[in-house]
């Protein structure tokens, strides 16, 4: 079976200076990767290179086997979850949502639809209708989170997605998460939590990676 998401060898350096190198993972439908690491090891990086955002200085990205060059976002089924959120700011989180699911190709009255849903799904409903500026940190966060959900992703790439949660809110935002692989798609995420990793099938440790590589 064609592995739903693939990278072959993969490297990045920044300024001549290497990130990460011999990166090769395989996450498979139904199938949670976290990838850990201390600060500075290169997670958002990796993250970057799995979504297109970025180019890998080498190596091969696959996505349900065909190559990712370029962004490869809901139009590949790939959501993600930024680090800084990546909310627009005057914009409530509400808002932020349609926007995105529109993009998408959604009907409006159905995008504000699946926007409140999303909200809900992780609690926010009572901020639903609150600027993005208005809102805590970890609440941004959790925006961030049901916005990539909302676009009902095969594929969720999550960058540190509990950072700044309370514990009630995290078990919520992981719950949703989850979900994702239980209706057959596959999540890859960065986190510092153990407990997360834990929750996931396969881990890759870019500290040991870039010490094994060299
Ligand atoms: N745009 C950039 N220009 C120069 N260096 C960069 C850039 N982006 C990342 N780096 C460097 O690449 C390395 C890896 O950064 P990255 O953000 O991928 O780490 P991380 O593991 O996600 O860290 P954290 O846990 O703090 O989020 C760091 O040394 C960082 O300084
Ligand atoms: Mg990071």
């Amino acid at each position: 079976m064609t592995p739903l998401l693939e990278a072959r060898d993969l490297a990045y350096a920044i300024d001549g200076r290497t990130v990460f190198s011999g990166v090769s993972l395989t996450v498979d439908a139904g199938e949670r990767l976290a990838v850990v690491g201390p600060s500075g090891s290169g997670k958002t990086s990796l993250l970057a290179c799995l979504t297109g955002l970025v180019t890998p200085t080498a190596g091969e990205v696959l996505l349900q086997g065909e190559p990712v060059r370029g962004l490869a976002g809901p139009s590949r089924g790939v959501a993600m979850v930024l680090q800084g959120y990546g909310l627009v700011s005057l914009l409530s989180a509400a808002e932020n949502i349609e926007v995105a699911v529109r993009a998408a190709g959604t009907r409006p009255s159905d995008a504000r639809r699946v926007a409140r849903q999303a909200l809900a799904a992780v609690g926010l409903t009572p901020h639903a209708d609150q600027l993005v500026d208005e809102l805590s940190g970890g609440q941004q966060q959790r925006t961030a989170v049901a916005r990539a959900l909302a676009l009902g992703p095969r594929l969720l790439v999550a960058d540190e997605p509990t950072a700044e949660l309370d514990p009630a809110s995290r078990v919520l935002a992981v719950a949703r998460m989850l979900e994702v692989t239980e209706r057959g798609g596959a999540l890859v995420l960065a986190t510092h939590d153990l407990d997360v990793a834990a929750s996931c099938h396969h881990v890759l440790d870019l500290h040991v990676t870039a010490a094994r590589s060299g």
